[in-house]
């Protein structure tokens, strides 16, 4: 027999990357009061004026470029020592992974990679944060498209993320709105009697028997981490 850690599941949303830099969605002067969501996010949109949006995924990008991991996305990479942590993210910024977070899946894809139009399989990488090839580019045949799954789209990755939810032995969801579904059903998926911590400063939509820690991120991560390593 072996002894393993037991698994901590996070599923974060914008909030997290907010103390970053990064714009959420739907606070005040959040992106999607300064775009209109169905033209910049969707598959319509995409099918209307492609230009449009690559141009709002190279902003994306480009800002991405820019800002660092926070104290929360680190904090949770450093929860892997005692830990065996997955993160279930709703982001498409990458700083989970720069922060060293080692498990990672991303419910609505990732900026710094495109895909094929014609097959979603076919993903290919971007090297840079100003990369701007996304805009009419054709790798081995295939027009590219961002690595994003629009609104009007399935959500592949959600139901590996339902199994990862299923064997956690704690659940933590932080900085969402939990507006958008799937994702936002994630927490369904977790067995009877698992703790579930729920980090925002202004949580709108709270499931049931969960334990609220009103706070930013990195407050809220700092406070989760004490509780968890007491306990
Ligand atoms: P939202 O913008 O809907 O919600 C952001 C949440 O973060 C809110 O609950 C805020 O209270 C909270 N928040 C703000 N500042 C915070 C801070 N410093 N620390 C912690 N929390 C903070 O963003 P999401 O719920 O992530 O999808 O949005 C879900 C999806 O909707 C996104 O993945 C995106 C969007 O349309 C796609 O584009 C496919």
């Amino acid at each position: 027999m072996t002894n393993r850690n037991p698994r901590l599941v996070v599923s974060t949303g914008a909030g997290i990357s907010a103390e970053s830099g990064i714009s959420t969605f739907r606070d005040a002067g959040g992106l999607w009061e300064q775009y209109p969501v169905m033209d910049v996010a969707s598959a319509d949109g995409f099918a209307r004026n492609p230009a449009l949006i690559h141009r709002f995924y190279n902003e994306r990008r480009h800002a991405l470029g820019t800002v660092r991991p926070n104290r929360a996305h680190e904090i949770l990479r450093e929860l892997e020592e005692h830990f065996d942590v997955y993160v279930i993210t709703q982001n498409v910024d990458d700083l989970h992974e720069r922060a060293g977070s080692t498990k990672v899946l991303h419910l609505h894809g990732e900026l710094m990679k495109m895909r094929a139009v014609d097959d979603p399989g076919f993903i290919r990488p971007f090297r840079d944060y100003d990369d701007t090839s996304s805009v009419d580019t054709v790798v081995e045949g295939h027009h590219m498209r961002p690595h994003i799954v629009f609104f009007q789209e399935a959500v592949p990755m959600f139901e590996p993320a339902t199994e990862i939810a299923a064997e956690a032995d704690i659940f933590v969801i932080i900085g969402t709105s939990l507006a958008v579904y799937p994702a936002a059903a994630l927490v369904q998926y977790v067995r009877k009697g698992t703790p579930i911590y729920y980090i925002d400063p202004h949580p709108s939509r709270v499931p049931d028997g969960v334990t609220v820690i009103r706070a930013t991120a990195t407050e809220g991560m700092a406070e989760l981490a004490r509780i968890l390593l007491k306990e």
